[in-house]
């Protein structure tokens, strides 16, 4: 039997609702098709966001959306997306697929996506092929309530009051296809563009975020917080946050691996890859808390998530993939590390919202599922706006040989505005059901009851059997002992959600 122990007196920090968040780029059937249909589509829509998708991302409770890339966002010229529809500029997209962009969806419709969504806005803004005063324009064009040319703009374009930009990227991956920069030279440049991210609401300011590392590229996040810094101790690097990218591949390049025929050593690899997350979060963040001791600025992991060889038959430039019970996993071990990492995470965002990697959604014309991931995200949103509380879990390793080894069991706890207790874990075991003792430091259980996400290691959800994998009340026996430990046997290959009333 495994000891899971859990302090809710030993509060360790508070879970911002923005570590569930999310990422939707101009990539694939992600924006186009996947949540933005038009007018006069006949899948219905608001203003041409698809109600159906719309109405199941509420369900989650969405807490920030990222946009308009990725990589899209250093080529994306804003003014091209503005304005009459049949007069903005048909473009090429070179990032994705060479397809036609007809820039329909532009700066007014993701402020509407995101009214719609009831959730923040996280811009992205181009430094590698876009110029200081188109950035330091479209935040004033998107959040200026006075007299002036981009507010002028605005206004006549159908927005009279400005949109809310709570987060703002300088750049994104300009490592790599945000302009392949060294980091001085980056460093430098955020130093610059950023100052023309103007606040012009003190009320609403803006949280920057400057680029940061590509998954274990420790030397990128140190030359550019070293540059940024430099002279600028009070303002703390001109930064709000530093972000992080790391997707789980598992497998070469080349070769990703299939996101729906994988054996078990690929699902071993596959969890041990997302587990090293917690080694890449803890080593940025010590990175970090040399620069920024006062703790002004956070770690943004905003871009995570599987990628695999892409859906055979599929345009390999959409990134189209299914997700099956081993996302599932992927998603609980992220969220539960994101969350033990509450007190530096600032926000993370899964890539990507709709049809691309690892989606919560997937569509098929007027035809909508709800993946796996899906339902774990929404198991999760009980952490959202909780406070983390100090846990730990007792674990063997399970897996095959040396390198696809991994501790049986993942966990985080918190404690929400309600009072309530929610433990979440995840069991990577494959075949192997664990017998859990929980114990609650100092608290008195009254009830307890469980929610469970699991199937055999390949279900997924598809068109024509769309509920396969869905949340459902736990079944096994939950047995209070002591009037302060709960004991069950969680299944193999599951994600669990224990709600405490104390
Ligand atoms: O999410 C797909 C791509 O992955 C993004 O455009 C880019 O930022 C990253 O490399």
């Amino acid at each position: 039997m495994l000891k899971l122990y859990v302090n809710p007196g030993n509060k360790k920090g508070h879970i911002r609702p923005e570590l569930q968040g999310h990422f939707s780029e101009h990539l694939g059937r992600c924006i186009y098709e996947g949540l933005y249909v038009g007018e006069n589509s006949d899948i219905p829509n608001e203003n041409g966001m698809r109600k159906d998708v719309v109405n199941a991302l509420k369900e989650l409770k969405v807490p920030v959306l990222r946009w308009p890339g990725g990589c899209f966002a250093d080529e994306y010229h804003w003014k091209d997306g503005i304005g009459p529809k049949e007069t903005r500029k048909r473009m090429v997209n070179t990032h994705w697929g060479g397809v036609v962009e007809d820039n329909s969806f532009g700066t007014n419709e993701f402020m509407e996506l995101c009214r719609q969504l009831g959730c923040k806005t996280y811009v992205n803004g181009n430094v590698g092929s876009g110029t200081v005063q188109e950035m330091s324009e479209w935040v004033e064009y998107m959040t200026f309530d006075g007299v002036s040319p981009m507010a002028e703009l605005r206004k006549k374009n159908g927005a009279e009051k400005p949109w809310k930009v709570d987060y703002f990227g300088v750049g994104n991956e300009n490592w790599g296809c945000g302009g392949n920069m060294l980091p001085e030279y980056y460093g430098h440049l955020y130093r610059r563009y950023q100052t023309y991210v103007r606040t012009y609401d003190w009320e609403r300011p803006i949280a920057k975020i400057c680029c940061g590392s590509n998954a274990a590229d420790y030397e990128w996040e140190d030359t550019v917080l070293k540059t940024c810094f430099k002279g600028a101790e009070p303002q703390h690097g001109f930064m709000d946050g530093i972000s992080l990218h790391y997707y789980t591949v598992p497998g070469p390049w080349e070769c990703k691996g299939s996101a729906l025929d994988f054996d078990e050593k690929r699902w071993y690899l596959t969890l041990k890859k997302t587990l090293f997350m917690e080694e890449l979060v803890t080593k940025q963040i010590a990175i970090l808390n040399r620069y920024d001791k006062d703790h002004k600025v956070g770690l943004v992991v905003d871009e995570w998530g599987t990628w695999y060889d892409v859906e055979k038959g599929t345009n390999p430039g959409f990134l189209y993939q299914q997700s099956t019970m081993r996302d599932a996993l992927v998603a609980g071990i992220n969220l539960n590390i994101f969350n033990k990492h509450c007190d530096r995470i600032i926000m993370a965002n899964i890539a990507q919202m709709v049809n691309v990697l690892q989606a919560v959604i997937l569509t098929d014309k007027e035809k909508m599922v709800k993946t796996p991931t899906y339902h774990v995200f929404k198991m999760y949103n009980v952490h959202q706006d909780a406070d983390l509380i100090d846990s730990f879990i007792e674990t063997e390793e399970v897996g095959l040989e040396k390198e696809y080894m991994v501790p049986c069991i993942t966990e985080s706890a918190s404690v929400a505005k309600d009072g309530k207790i929610n433990v979440t874990l995840t069991n990577l075991s494959i075949d192997k059901d664990y017998e859990i003792e929980s114990i609650f430091t100092d608290t008195e259980v009254k009830s307890v009851e469980a929610e469970i996400v699991t199937g055999e290691i390949h279900d997924h959800n598809n068109f024509t059997d769309p509920e396969r994998i869905v949340i459902r009340k736990f079944d096994g026996e939950l047995k209070i002992v002591d009037g302060s430990k709960v004991k069950f046997t969680m299944p193999a290959a599951s994600v669990m959600k224990l709600t405490l009333t104390v």
